[in-house]
């Protein structure tokens, strides 16, 4: 066995660079302030989030990982798939305990990751291909945009894991799984992990660690505008903020201006003023009950077959497939 890396690129570093500017300009420009989660992961942004999985308060990643250890055969065999497509695959760790259960089927054929950030993607690309000796295809691309640009395959499994489904508003959520179900094949099976609504205490902690790994991660964005925006954001005159809201049940990650203060970003022409105490969201994360995300995958054209959890109940993975839910 050998396996080879093909790179594909869909996003380019111009195309990456409008869409920061867009996203900037009607984000900060005017009113509640907000950015898009994708701006957090440049590569210190990566390696931040790649920390954070490993925090002790940072539940979901070890909880999901020990679903796929306990599962990952099941799933696969309920799959029948011989390739994994995986979505925002980062690293891909977890994504082993898939391929170790798709080896052990015989089944692996081939891998397909795709991620916007292109240093994890490549790394995590070439960490499996020496691993299983299988074809990977490597495409930097955003999941909101190029779905249908994957190439078309029969009897694919297509994870998407780590909750990242919840770090979209739930309009977004539906065009997103929408977009899903249409580039599925009628034999491709969607294997979705997401995080459950539990105490807020535990809840606001995994985004609020002790050692402010995830308040790094958050105030990271910043720098990123500073780089390619040629801002002067100083990052610390901004602190981290967790808040859970019991009503939408999602956690809102933001930034609090501690001063009174006006940023430049240069390469826009634009000011940004900010009071004290204003506050920008840059992220939610939403925590889902079973009965909603089935609800959720049923509005999309998805059915889902069979779902495992941890013994706790805090995380869940489902498999679902094309179709509607009258059995
Ligand atoms: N699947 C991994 C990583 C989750 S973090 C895990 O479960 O631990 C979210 C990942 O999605 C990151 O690797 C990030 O680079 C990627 N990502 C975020 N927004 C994206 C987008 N719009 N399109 C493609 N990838 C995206
Ligand atoms: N999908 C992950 C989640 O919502 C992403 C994430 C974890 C995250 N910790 C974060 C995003 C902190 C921003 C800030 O759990």
């Amino acid at each position: 066995m050998s396996g080879e890396i093909s790179l594909e690129v869909l996003v380019t570093p111009a195309d990456r660079r409008a869409a920061l500017e867009r996203d900037v300009r009607v984000g900060l420009g005017a009113g509640d302030k907000v950015l898009p989660p994708v701006w957090f992961y440049d590569e210190t942004g990566s390696r931040l989030f790649d920390e954070i999985t490993r925090l002790p308060e940072y539940y979901p990643t070890r909880t999901e990982a020990g679903i796929l250890r306990a599962h990952a055969a099941d799933m696969v065999a309920a799959s029948g798939a011989d390739v994994l497509v995986e979505l925002g695959s980062g690293t891909s760790e977890k994504t082993r305990l898939l391929l170790d259960a798709m080896t052990a089927a015989g089944s692996l054929r081939q891998v397909v990751l795709l991620d916007i950030s292109e240093e994890v993607l490549v790394e995590g690309a070439a960490a499996l291909r020496e691993r299983y000796g299988v074809d990977v295809h490597a495409v930097v691309g955003d999941f909101r945009l190029h779905l249908e640009a994957l190439a078309k395959g029969e009897r694919r499994l297509w994870a998407f894991l780590g909750s990242t489904i919840g770090n979209f508003r739930p309009d977004e959520r539906r065009r997103l799984l929408g977009e899903l179900a249409g580039a599925m094949a009628d034999d491709d099976h969607l294997l979705l992990g997401t995080d459950l609504v539990k105490e807020p205490e535990r809840l606001v902690a995994a985004y609020d660690d002790e050692r402010g790994v995830t308040a790094a991660f958050n105030r990271n964005v910043l720098a990123v505008l500073n780089r390619e925006l040629g801002g002067d954001l100083v990052p610390e005159r901004f602190v981290h903020r967790a808040v859970w809201d019991p009503v939408a049940e999602w956690i809102e990650m933001r930034l609090r201006s501690t001063a009174c203060q006006v940023a430049r970003l240069d390469r826009l022409g634009l000011e940004v003023a900010f009071e004290e105490g204003e506050e920008i969201l840059t992220e939610t994360s939403a925590k889902f009950r079973p009965a909603g995300v089935v609800a959720e995958l049923a509005t999309a054209g998805l059915r889902e077959e069979v779902a495992w959890s941890d013994p706790d109940g805090d995380f869940r993975l489902g498999l679902s497939r094309r179709g509607s839910h009258a059995a």
